[in-house]
């Protein structure tokens, strides 16, 4: 009797001190059908008869306390399990079937303003047009005087400009000709860059307009610039034409209109055949047949000079187009603000290249 007694005290020190974690190790070793519970239970016959009575109780007792402990186990398992399982799948306990697919990861989509952003720049860079880019916020300089645009202008209200209130020499940039006019500067900085200078500059501008389905206070260009020696407005419509018919196909019609830009001169703007109507009229080209994409012109002489290119030695030309006005033509979106919303369900048909 001595001896079960020090056994299952001895006994119930092991138990008590197993590690939480392996329950079944703990189950085949005390309780299994060759484990030291039914062992003990055995010697139950060598106990003299007057003691039976206490010896089975106790054993009774220590049997009791085993299955506790491994019920305990059991459970301190499944909630480490289902702690370290993945957000979302707390619940499945232990029943993980690996079988199972996994959740799939949902395809993120390009917007389609960077769609045909990306496109714009790929076409241009097969015609050896780098990209360049600028600061958002300018300075007075390079947004309006270096480009013809002195103080007073009349022209400066083509563009309504967001100033910044701190100083009103800084502004929302109302297109991205500001950053021409920092990559002509640069070109003329000994060791910095050189002429000529073929760049397109692509980015977010401002203009403080009222948001509508046709205009908001900012939207995103692609601008271009090209001199060199004998640049010709010949030039100008090749480049265009070319990039035209890359970005809308060959069987789209291009026509250019006299226009008027300070920075250049001449000016025109580009049009294109309607591609909704393809040119009989409707409501989107105004029954007019055509859609007006760009605006272009060869630079300024001022603007050469002012930036301190020789303009009796170099020519070039310029041009802009809005992105928004580009991607509404070629996904026949008719209203601006949808680019500006995040509405999933609109920005989820965009998931294929251009
Ligand atoms: N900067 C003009 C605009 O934002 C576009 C333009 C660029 C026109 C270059 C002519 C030449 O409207």
């Amino acid at each position: 009797m001595e001896q079960l007694l020090q056994k299952i005290a001895d006994l119930k020190t092991e138990i008590a001190a197993f590690a939480n974690g392996d329950a079944e190790t703990f189950r085949i070793k005390y309780l299994g059908t060759k484990g030291l519970v039914k062992t003990i239970m055995g010697e139950m016959k060598n106990v003299a008869a007057e003691n039976k009575k206490e010896a089975g109780q106790l054993l009774n007792e220590f049997k009791l306390f085993t299955e506790a402990k491994y019920e305990a186990l059991n459970e301190a398992l499944t909630k480490s399990e289902i702690e370290n399982l993945p957000a979302g799948q707390a619940g499945l306990k232990s029943e993980i079937d690996l079988t199972l697919p996994g959740d799939p990861l949902p395809l993120g989509s390009r917007h389609p303003i960077s769609l045909v952003k990306n496109k714009i720049i790929s076409i241009f860079q097969r015609l050896g047009f780098a990209v360049a880019e600028g600061p958002e916020i300018e300075d007075d300089f390079h947004n309006f005087t270096a480009l013809n645009l002195p103080e007073n202008h009349p022209a400066r209200d083509m563009q309504d400009t967001f100033y910044i209130s701190q100083n009103p020499d800084w502004l929302l940039r109302t297109h991205t000709s500001s950053v021409q006019v920092r990559e002509m500067q640069k070109a003329c900085l000994p060791g910095q860059g050189n002429l000529p200078i073929r760049i397109i500059c692509p980015g977010r501008v401002y203009r403080n307009e009222t948001i509508s389905a046709r205009a908001h206070c900012f939207f995103h260009q692609v601008e271009g610039l090209y001199i060199a020696e004998n640049v010709s407005f010949a030039d100008l419509k090749q480049t265009l034409y070319f990039f035209v018919q890359e970005m809308f196909g060959a069987a789209v019609k291009v026509r250019f209109r006299p226009s008027y830009f300070p920075f250049t001169e001449p000016s025109a703007e580009m049009d294109i055949s309607c591609l909704i109507c393809g040119g009989e009229g409707c409501s989107v080209c105004k029954k007019t047949g055509w859609v007006e994409i760009l605006g272009c012109g060869m630079v300024h002489p001022n603007v050469l000079d002012n930036c301190g290119i020789d303009s009796n030695k170099y020519t070039g030309f310029a041009f802009g187009m809005g992105i928004e006005r580009i991607t509404m033509l070629k996904y026949q979106i008719k209203d601006l603000r949808l680019f500006s919303e995040n509405d999933v369900r609109f920005l989820n048909q965009f998931t294929s290249a251009v």
